[in-house]
Parts: C-alpha cells; sequence; structure tokens
C-alpha cells in the first residue's frame, strides 16, 4: 500500500523553496473543480473557509462549520489525484483548545481526506501548531489578514504597515516555523515585510495580496476565474467565467424557450448518467 509516487508531498514543498521553484496554489471546494485545476498541475488546493462566502453566500468566513468544511474537503479530496489537499480549520474549531484542534483537524484528514490543515494565527496559536504536528497533522499557519478576525481587525485592510505590525508578523511567522508548520500563508502583508519573512524562514511563505518575493502564491479560484465578480484588487482575472455561463444559460433558455432544444431523435441511451 502507498501513495502515488506522482503526488505532492509536504517534503516538496521545502524543496521547491530549496531549489527556488514557485509554489501554486488555488482554492477548490468540489470534485469538479478540483479535478480540472489538478489536471492543469496545480501543486495545492486548499479547501478554504472562503466557501463560506463564495459557495454559501455569507458575508464573511465566521459562520463556516466544521461539518461544511469536511464535506467539501471529501469532494475536493475525491476530484485530486496528484495536488495536496488542505483544508481550513474554521472559526471556533481550534482556538478555545489544543483539544480542540486536534479533534477537529483529525476530521479533515479522516473523514474529509485532506493530507494538511490551515489555521490562522501566529505566537498565539504556536503550542496548537506544535500538537498537531506531534501528533502527525501537517500545518500550514496564516498571517496578516486573517479573515476570521475580521471584526477585531476592523476590515479587509493591509497588515504590516506600521512598525509594530510588521514586528508582530515576523514573530509570528518565526513561531509558526518553530512550532512545526510546514509553510505559511501571508495574506496582504507590504510586499517588503513579506520578502523579509520570506528570507527569514527556511520553511515556504505562499503570498496572497502580498507581492510577487514569497515562495508561491494562492488565490480563491472565485476570484481568479471571474465567477464571483467582487473579487479584491491584487486579483488578476485569469478567465471570466460569471460572463460565459451568464452567456451559456441564456442560450439555453433561449433554445428551450424557442424549440431548438431537445432536438428529436436523440436518445437519453447516449447519455453516461
Ligand atoms: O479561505 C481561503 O480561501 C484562504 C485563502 C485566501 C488563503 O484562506
Amino acid at each position: 500500500m502507498g501513495l502515488p509516487s506522482s503526488r505532492i508531498r509536504i517534503p516538496d514543498f521545502l524543496a521547491k523553496k530549496a531549489q527556488r521553484r514557485k509554489i501554486t496554489m488555488l482554492t477548490a471546494y468540489d470534485a469538479t473543480m478540483a479535478r480540472l485545476l489538478d489536471e492543469a498541475g496545480i501543486d495545492v488546493l486548499l479547501v478554504g473557509d472562503s466557501l463560506g462566502v463564495v459557495i454559501l453566500g455569507n458575508e464573511t468566513t465566521i459562520p463556516v462549520t466544521m461539518d461544511a468544511m469536511v464535506h467539501h474537503t471529501r469532494a475536493v479530496a475525491n476530484g485530486a489525484k496528484r495536488a495536496l489537499v488542505i483544508a481550513d480549520l474554521p472559526f471556533l474549531s481550534y482556538q478555545a483548545s489544543a483539544a480542540d484542534a486536534v479533534r477537529n483537524a483529525g476530521r479533515l484528514v479522516q473523514e474529509g481526506g485532506a493530507s494538511a490543515v490551515k489555521l490562522e494565527g501566529g505566537l498565539v496559536m504556536a503550542e496548537t501548531v506544535q500538537r498537531l504536528v506531534e501528533i502527525g497533522i501537517p500545518v500550514m499557519g496564516h498571517i496578516g489578514l486573517t479573515p476570521q478576525s475580521v471584526h477585531q481587525l476592523g476590515g479587509y485592510r493591509m497588515v504590516g504597515k506600521t512598525r509594530s505590525e510588521a514586528e508582530s508578523l515576523v514573530q509570528d511567522a518565526r513561531a509558526l516555523e518553530a512550532a512545526g508548520a510546514f509553510a505559511v500563508v501571508l495574506e496582504c502583508i507590504p510586499e517588503e515585510i513579506a520578502a523579509g519573512i520570506t528570507a527569514a524562514l527556511q520553511i515556504p511563505t505562499i503570498g496572497i495580496g502580498s507581492g510577487p518575493y514569497c515562495d508561491g502564491q494562492v488565490l480563491v479560484s472565485y476570484d481568479a476565474f471571474g465567477f464571483f465578480e467582487a473579487a479584491p484588487r491584487f486579483v488578476k482575472l485569469y478567465a471570466r467565467m460569471g460572463e460565459e455561463m451568464r452567456a451559456a444559460a441564456r442560450e439555453y433558455i433561449d433554445d428551450v424557450e424557442q424549440g431548438r432544444f431537445p432536438r428529436r431523435g436523440v436518445s437519453v441511451q447516449n447519455s453516461k448518467r
């Protein structure tokens, strides 16, 4: 028994950093999206708690539950053949105690099929990260703009513009590395601070809205592909799927209304389902 040899694994992260090869990561929330991104060659599929916003239609990630995360993680794991699947621990699933973190991270791995988990917070989460790593669950950290703390931050904003915020970020990143995290997401951090953290750490940094000097990049796929049309400004639009889908739906509606679809004589026997 073993994992397929082409599967991306945790040690590949460190190797990529050492070889100065960029790590690519996109969010996925279902098996079909996971399969398509996997076939395109993405390194990491993140089942982000951003699903609370882009899939479930909430204003923030705060209402996302463990059950929702397990459900979507299972789907993504079913669709991924090569990419490493990482799942977010949602709000309140790990902050109250390390025991909660162990139980809930365990669910994402055991029931969801994730290979690793991500959690928000730096120094304050170091003991929890250490505990998870000790029991064999790889952890990706996440600092800077941490969306689960949106109320504390006072909105979705850049973090690290003041000297004290920048110093805290460096401390947080070092604490996560010392606790055994295998990588850390830097979200909405000034690029020179992100560059400094990237140079200071042995483990890779994965940037989002934090400039080009991180060891890898992540985007919310629904933003990058134009499904979610309220994307942050730093996002590059790689496709306009929202427009495509509206146009396709309009064509279908028109076809049905005008009697052009279905065509006569095309039987259900031709269908795969
Ligand atoms: O939930 C998410 O999609 C994330 C990324 C933005 C890094 O945490």
